[in-house]
């Protein structure tokens, strides 16, 4: 992908690669019912891992954390150093696309801003597949939150994220998937905008300077700037779901 660099670049200075938040972690987290006390979990897509290590806290268990970007997985670790929790987490460089692990060997599969990157319907049949019986299953998941947006917000969905749904849509998908859903929430405002999109423009105002002249470069962080301003003319109408889920 042309200017894949300069995307990097940008989300390596971020506290994370995609909205979210610990608190929203925290509850998706709490929502399940009984969970183990030391669980194995996969966190696909993890970037640099800011619920990942919220995930180590809360939960005390084992987490693999794999990304296809090794820079976000050497942030990760660090952080995890720095925290005493990094012999909780096994960094993983490998494309969800290729994951080789066992069958039905993990307790719980997480997944924030990545799943989609499958396809949501194709991520949770893998996820079915590497939970243990009665194992869960915690994902964001981009969603229209209110009926007719306008067309500019549809195009410029469809043509970014083809797969976005409604959240009915998306609890019918979870059940023909062979899940039951546990508990599911809208992300706040906040969680898009102060720990991604402030950041993002934040960063911004200095990888323009930086790359004056990069047309590649500046083309990518045209892209972004356009995706945080119609976000903050247009968030009533998407946003991104948490769904918390047991293996049925
Ligand atoms: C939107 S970011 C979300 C990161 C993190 N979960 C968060 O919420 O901050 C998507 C992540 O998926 C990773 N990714 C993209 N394609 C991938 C693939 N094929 N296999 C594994 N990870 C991938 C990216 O490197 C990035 O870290």
């Amino acid at each position: 992908m042309e200017g894949l660099e300069y995307i990097y670049e940008l989300c390596e200075a971020l506290p994370r690669s995609g909205p979210g938040d610990n608190e929203c972690t925290r509850r998706a987290y709490n929502s399940i019912p009984h969970p183990k006390q030391h669980p194995l979990i996969l966190d696909i897509g993890c970037g640099q891992g800011m619920q990942t290590i919220e995930l180590a806290k809360i939960s005390d268990g084992n987490i693999i954390a794999l990304d296809n970007h090794q820079g976000f997985l050497d942030i990760l670790m660090r952080q995890a150093e720095r925290r005493g929790l990094d012999e909780q987490i096994t960094p993983r460089n490998m494309s969800m696309l290729d994951m080789d692990f066992e069958e039905g060997i993990f307790d719980i599969v997480w997944s924030e801003g990545a799943l989609y990157l499958m396809g949501f319907q194709n991520g949770l049949n893998r996820c079915h597949q590497l939970l243990k019986d009665k194992g869960y299953l915690a994902v964001t998941e981009l969603v229209y939150t209110a009926d007719e947006p306008p067309e500019t917000v549809v195009e410029y969905l469809v043509a970014e994220y083809p797969d976005i749904k409604t959240v009915p849509e998306n609890i019918e998908t979870i059940n023909n998937e062979g899940f039951n859903l546990i508990s599911n929430f809208t992300l706040p405002e906040s969680a898009w905008l102060n720990n991604y999109y402030i950041p993002i423009e934040n960063e911004l105002s200095h990888l323009i300077k930086r790359y004056q002249g990069n047309e590649v470069a500046q083309a990518v962080f045209a892209g972004f700037k356009q995706e945080v301003e119609l976000y903050r003319k247009y968030s009533k109408y998407y946003g991104y779901e948490f769904f918390v889920m047991q293996k049925s």
